[in-house]
């Protein structure tokens, strides 16, 4: 049994969708959420950048006890997930994988579509994923140009975000993409704009923060480091911006949590 907080870090406020999820499937642990918030996005900054301040990110949550660090944003892990393994060896680290494999499993149309930062899509992690499960069929990817600053302004639900991800989806549906991968935990925050626009077809919209939930479970089991059961959860948040941010972050994560509309 282990009481320690598990981490969960992001640029900023995208971690969160992990996060809600991480709450609903592991009630009973404490989570330190850390937002850097001043440095984001990450999206367009080039990979060496993104690995100093994931690796900045994740010694942090490590100095402030975290038994377990989910690195809960795509750029980060696919620009420093194997650098952090090796310098954590004695940590479990959970990093987002582009939930590929479930879209080319499931795909009728034999396309699939994929929306995430650029950074991330030229990342060696999607393509080699990609590769891995989407032989025979056609993977198309955009960037979801603007989507995290969308977020993290708070302008979800403005015609401005219909517009924008509208944009971005165009050329996978007209492709025919009846799979759609949000690979940026920043994304599913839009979900009920991406519902809005693939209503009426036959389009699933994949969210990958629950299998990251269940794949942070299983490791806890697997290491021994589930909290004791009358352990009170604590949930706290820290970032690298400022105190108003700070907020922000507490007041997203508790807002959304429970709401079916951010599902
Ligand atoms: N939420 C992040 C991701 O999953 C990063 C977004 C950004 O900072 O550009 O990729």
């Amino acid at each position: 049994m282990d009481n320690r907080p598990v981490g969960v870090y992001d640029s900023g406020l995208g971690g969160l969708t992990v996060w809600r999820e991480l709450r609903r499937a592991l009630p009973g642990e404490s989570l330190l959420y850390l937002g850097d918030g001043k440095n984001c996005p990450y999206g367009a900054r080039p990979r060496e950048e993104v690995r100093r301040l994931a690796c900045q990110a994740v010694d942090y949550l490590i100095a402030q006890g975290c038994k377990l660090v989910v690195v809960a944003c795509n750029t980060a892990t696919a620009a420093a997930i194997d650098f952090l393994r090796e310098r954590y060896p004695d940590i479990p680290l959970v990093g987002m994988e582009p939930a590929v494999k479930p879209a080319c499993l499931h795909t009728r149309s034999g396309v699939v579509g994929v929306l995430a930062t650029e950074r991330s899509l030229d990342g060696e992690l999607f393509r080699r994923t990609a590769a891995r499960y989407g032989r025979g069929i056609e993977v198309v990817t955009a960037p979801g140009k603007g989507f995290v600053e969308l977020v993290e302004s708070d302008r979800e639900a403005t015609p401005e975000a219909e517009e924008c991800v509208r944009r971005a989806m165009a050329g996978m549906l007209e492709r025919g993409a009846d799979q759609i991968v949000l690979g940026c935990t920043h994304y599913p925050f839009l979900m009920p704009v991406f519902e809005r626009i693939v209503a009426g077809r036959d389009v699933t919209i994949i969210d990958p923060s629950p299998a990251v939930a269940r794949r942070t479970a299983q490791l806890l089991d697997q290491y021994g480091l589930r909290a004791a059961p009358d352990h009170p959860p604590t949930y706290e948040f820290r970032t690298f911006a400022d105190e108003a941010y700070r907020e922000r972050l507490r007041a997203k994560a508790f807002a959304d949590a429970d709401t079916p509309a951010a599902r």
